[in-house]
């Protein structure tokens, strides 16, 4: 079976999803063109890691007035989900493959989603391997710049009680955000198959809510912070001119 290209997009001119000519078309023939269409509206709803695509299928069935963009790294799961939209004929929806992170630094536009998804994203237990969390300290600041400055948030869920708390301190201590935890699980029920299993199965599950505070969205996480090096300037040195001349 042949890989496919990391962009399916089929919009304005491209041929109907579903239809005997629907193709998938590369990144650089669509590039600008998708581009476009994201940078348009202001409102996508975004989901990082959409798995099967319950959530993500379910809610651009339900509300075919509003645009839903998911990125999903696996193949497997991807090409699935891609089938499934071409059979709803689902014409909301755009669907990426590839690595969030790198998605969002090199191609998704700032500020473009009215609310961000994250539902059981792989938790990576050991701490050698924390580095590789979707959402932690070194990440926030690059997934918060999705949101919308005004009304962006972040939605979140896991069942590893671990890095659930660790995603509660990360945003707990971010000057931008306002996070709030979920009791008692969404109005409409379990949106993914992650948690529709584990509630079954009576797990516990974490799940928050994220709002960027009014006026605030430039502020970076702690982390980001520190990450930054701004070098002083001349005039800040006093002993410069006197090294200079001796
Ligand atoms: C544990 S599954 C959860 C799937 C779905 N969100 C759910 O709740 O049923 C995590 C998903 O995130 C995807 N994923 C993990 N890291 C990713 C990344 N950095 N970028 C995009 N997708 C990622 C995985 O391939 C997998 O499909």
């Amino acid at each position: 079976m042949s890989t496919p290209p990391p962009v399916v997009w089929r919009g304005p001119g491209a041929p109907a999803a579903g239809s005997a000519e629907a193709e998938l078309r590369g990144l650089e023939a669509c590039r600008s063109e998708l581009l476009a269409t994201l940078r348009s509206r202001s409102d996508w709803e975004v989901e990082l890691g959409f798995g099967k695509g319950r959530y993500l299928l379910g809610s651009a069935s339900a509300m075919p007035g509003r645009p839903f963009l998911g990125v999903e790294i696996v193949s497997k799961y991807f090409r699935l989900a891609v089938r499934r939209a071409a059979a709803r004929r689902l014409d909301n929806l755009i669907l990426l493959r590839g690595e969030a992170l790198y998605l969002i630094s090199t191609l998704l536009p700032a500020a473009m989603a009215r609310t961000v998804h994250i539902y059981f994203p792989d938790p990576w237990p050991k701490s050698r391997h924390h580095r590789r969390r979707l959402l932690d300290p070194r990440t926030v600041d690059l997934v918060l710049s999705l949101l919308e400055p005004s009304s962006g948030r972040l939605c979140f869920a896991t069942d590893h009680v671990e890095y659930g708390e660790a995603v509660v301190e990360t945003l707990g201590r971010h000057p931008a955000v306002e996070v709030e935890r979920r009791v008692g699980g969404w109005p409409e029920g379990s949106r993914t198959n992650y948690e529709a299993k584990f509630e079954e199965r009576g797990r516990h599950i974490l799940r928050l809510v994220a709002e960027l505070r009014p006026g605030a969205a430039s502020l970076l996480h702690p982390a980001g912070r520190e990450a930054i090096l701004v070098a002083p300037s001349a005039a800040d040195q006093p002993d410069s001119a006197s090294r200079t001349s001796s």
